[in-house]
């Protein structure tokens, strides 16, 4: 029995906006995360996927509705749910490891409870050798890949990404999607996963979320069946695959094409 780690349920959001009153940005949103699931969520620019990653952090409060963590409305951040965002948010004065380690330090644990770990982590992202190096010596890759480590250590049952690989060049983002996925596979930690990259999507989630422009609705859930590992080579020779793709990119420009108040070609 799966069992459901995030919940919104019927959720509402609007905002202030200057000089024009409230823009409704989530109309009755539902949608469920199931424990070790890795959801992508898709939509256009504007849709309120950021807004739904902020509701489930604690960062915002619904309208309207509910946002749930293991049954449980959401009232604050917690150390048990990680964010990662588009770009790394590293402390600069700080070195890879003291950005890596801040968390566990912020509490006042013991450095035992997680230097070990901390290593590991350094060891997994490939910057073992960059410890203590300061963010600005770092490659914008190598700072993601630290924003990562630092979101894992505390082991959190629950990550937030929002669009965190949108800044990397092809290659690194297929090797941080392939390290995410990874690391996802040993800790079965549960994923909400923000991108614009149907690829990306599909090489990640067990399911892919689209969303209608604003007021975001979930337009479409759709099941990701490839068997993992899985390999973005091999990926594209699945004629699933394609099908995938096509099914997906439709409702994305659809709605792309709503939101910026074009006719779809
Ligand atoms: N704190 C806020 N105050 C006022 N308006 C906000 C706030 N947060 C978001 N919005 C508005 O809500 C709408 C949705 O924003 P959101 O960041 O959730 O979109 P998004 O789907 O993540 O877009 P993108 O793909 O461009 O990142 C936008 O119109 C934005 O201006
Ligand atoms: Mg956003």
């Amino acid at each position: 029995m799966s069992h459901p780690r995030i919940t919104l349920e019927h959720v509402s959001k609007q905002f202030a906006a200057p000089g024009a009153g409230r823009t409704a940005v989530l109309d009755n949103v539902s949608l469920t995360v199931n424990e070790g699931e890795f959801v992508c969520l898709l939509g256009p620019s504007g849709c309120g996927k950021s807004t739904i990653l902020n509701l489930v952090a604690g960062f915002e409060q619904p309208d309207h509705g509910r946002v749930l963590l293991d049954h449980r409305p959401i009232s604050e951040p917690g150390p048990e749910r990680g964010m990662v965002f588009q770009q790394p948010m590293l402390f600069p004065w700080l070195t890879v490891r003291d950005n890596v380690t801040f968390g566990p330090r912020m509490t006042g644990a013991d450095k035992a409870s997680y230097q070990a770990d901390a290593e590991r982590y350094l060891q997994l992202v490939g910057l073992q050798d960059f410890a203590e190096h300061y963010p600005w010596q770092l490659s914008g890759g190598m700072r993601q890949r630290a924003a990562l480590a630092r979101a894992w250590l505390p082991k959190p049952q629950t990550l937030l990404m929002d669009e965190p690989f949108g800044a990397l060049d092809a290659q690194t983002r297929l090797a941080m999607q392939e390290l995410l996925t990874d690391i996802w596979q040993r800790t079965r930690t549960t994923i909400l996963f923000v991108t614009h990259d149907v690829d990306e999507a599909l090489f990640l989630a067990d399911r892919v979320l689209v969303m209608s422009a604003r007021p975001g609705q979930i337009r479409e859930s759709l099941t990701v069946p490839f068997a993992r590992p899985r390999n973005p080579e091999e990926l594209l020779t699945d004629s699933a695959y394609g099908q995938l793709k096509r099914d997906i990119l439709h409702a994305v420009r659809e709605e792309a094409a709503k939101s910026l108040g074009l006719q779809p070609a």
